[in-house]
């Protein structure tokens, strides 16, 4: 275990919702060290975007911390975090459709314009895909095509940690893997990932440690490999996906 002070994300018992007085999230935490991989699923309705919101400072926290880095964020705006090294990928509406790819990831840096071209680069050599289609409409992509350039936007910003909010969904089991190993990629090039996700099983597959969420509450937290193989997690969380192996 990371002691507290070398966690690179410290989530401590927070509370949060969307309506004054209703807390979705009903005393979550979260840990996430430098360059881990860290998966949570749970099943519909359990908070796991609502987490990830809570983290980005999309909705209040009314009680308990986020930490980053040494750093108390609770509170602090989305573009706050964003400069301080934080990127997000919500889970819908994740792309500017009207706009061209190149015009998406530009917005992705619009703080710091002179990181353009580098960061263009750096993106257009983890989605080959997206650099051939640089003038194309993002309205126009598939959708494993628009899930990609959600990605590269976030990215754009150089950022220490990824938040993902299930990216493999509605995807074509091909491009679901696919969705996987660019997040491992992306991971191996030290940038930290929070990643929710439906596919459980090939999440805990790929992640470090992962975090099962039931209405608004951790309900196991343990490395990727003995979620995928404790009894109780597979019969409630996983079902027959986990037992084919
Ligand atoms: N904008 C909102 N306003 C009010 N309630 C919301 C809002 N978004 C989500 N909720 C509620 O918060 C709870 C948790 O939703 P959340 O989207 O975090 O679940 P989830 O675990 O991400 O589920 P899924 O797997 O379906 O994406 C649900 O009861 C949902 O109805
Ligand atoms: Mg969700």
């Amino acid at each position: 275990m990371t002691a507290a002070e070398d966690l690179l994300i410290h989530v401590d018992d927070i509370r949060a919702g969307y309506v004054p007085g209703v807390d979705i999230l009903q005393g979550c935490s979260l840990e996430l060290a430098p360059g881990e991989l860290v998966g949570i699923i749970g099943p519909n309705g359990a908070g796991k975007s609502t987490l990830l919101k809570a983290l980005f400072g999309l909705i209040s926290i009314s009680e308990g911390s986020v930490n980053f880095r040494d750093e108390d964020i609770t509170g602090m705006t989305a573009h706050e975090l964003v400069s301080r090294g934080i990127g997000y990928v919500p889970q819908t509406q994740n792309v500017f459709p009207s706009l061209s790819i190149s015009e998406n990831l530009e917005m992705g840096v619009y703080l710091k314009p002179k990181m353009f071209k580098p960061r263009l680069d750096f993106v257009c050599e983890m989605f080959p895909r997206l650099a051939e289609r640089l003038n194309q409409r993002a309205g126009s992509l598939s959708g494993g095509e628009r899930q990609m350039l959600a990605m590269g936007r976030a990215l754009m910003s150089e950022p220490q940690v990824l938040l993902l909010d299930e990216p493999s969904a509605g995807l074509s089991p091909v491009l679901q893997d696919q969705v996987f190993v660019r997040t491992k990629q992306i991971n191996a090039t030290g940038v930290a990932v929070v990643m929710v996700e439906q596919n459980a099983a090939r999440c805990l597959q790929i992640c470090d440690r992962g975090y099962v969420l039931d209405q608004g509450r951790n309900a196991y937290t343990d490395s990727g490999r003995n979620l995928l193989s404790d009894p109780k997690v597979i019969e409630l969380y996983l079902g027959t996906l986990a037992k084919k192996g």
